[in-house]
C-alpha cells in the first residue's frame, strides 16, 4: 500500500512595519462571535440559494427540450452529490459537480451552459449538496434518499 504522506499545519505569521515599528501578528485569530441575529441572516441566504436551486432542478427552463434535471434525477441529494470531483466518463477527465451540471444542461437537456460562479450554479449546488446533509457518505447509491416519483412529460410538478 502506499504511505500516505503526513500534512502538518504551522500557524503562519505576518511581519507588519508600522512607522519604523516591528509588528509580528499571529493571522490565527479567532473571530468575532457573531450574533443570533447574523447567524439567522446567514441562514435565511443559504435557504434562499437552496430554494432556488430546488426550483431550478424542477423546472423546464434551464433546457430545450421540456425536460427538467428532476426528470431523470428526482432527488437532488440522490445525484452522488458527495462523490465530486471524480473521474467521469462523459467528461473523461476527473470533474466536478458543476462541470457535470453543465453537461446534463448541454447535452440530456440541449441548454445553454452555466456560469460556473453563477447565481444559478451556485444555487443548484446548494440544493443539492443541502438536501444530502444527514446522509451517510457511501459509494453506493442505495445509502442515500429515497426517489420523489415523477410523472413523465414536460418539466416536472413541484412536490
Ligand atoms: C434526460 C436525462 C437527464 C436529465 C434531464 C439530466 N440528467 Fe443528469 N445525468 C444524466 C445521465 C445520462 C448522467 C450520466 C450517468 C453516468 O454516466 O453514469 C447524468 C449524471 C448526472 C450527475 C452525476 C451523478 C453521479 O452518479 O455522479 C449529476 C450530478 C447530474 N446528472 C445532475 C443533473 C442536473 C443538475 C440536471 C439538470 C440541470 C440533470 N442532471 C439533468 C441524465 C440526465
Amino acid at each position: 500500500m502506499k504511505k500516505v504522506r503526513k500534512i502538518s499545519f504551522t500557524t503562519a505569521a505576518s511581519v507588519i512595519v508600522v512607522s519604523g515599528t516591528l509588528i509580528v501578528a499571529s493571522m490565527a485569530q479567532a473571530k468575532p462571535p457573531r450574533s443570533e441575529t447574523q447567524i439567522a441572516q446567514e441562514r435565511a441566504a443559504l435557504m434562499t440559494a437552496v430554494a432556488k436551486g430546488d426550483d431550478l432542478w424542477h423546472s423546464a427552463k434551464l433546457g430545450n427540450n421540456g425536460l427538467a434535471c428532476a426528470n431523470c434525477h428526482p432527488d437532488g441529494s440522490a445525484s452522488n452529490v458527495h462523490t465530486w470531483p471524480k473521474f467521469q466518463t462523459n467528461l473523461g477527465k476527473v470533474g466536478t459537480l458543476r462541470e457535470m451540471i453543465n453537461w446534463c444542461i448541454a447535452v440530456p437537456m440541449q441548454g445553454r451552459i452555466l456560469e460556473y460562479d453563477s447565481e444559478e450554479m451556485i444555487a443548484m449546488e446548494a440544493y443539492a449538496t443541502y438536501t444530502h446533509r444527514g446522509v451517510a457518505i457511501a459509494p453506493a447509491k442505495d445509502e442515500q434518499h429515497g426517489a420523489v416519483p415523477v410523472k413523465s412529460g414536460p418539466g416536472y410538478p413541484r412536490h
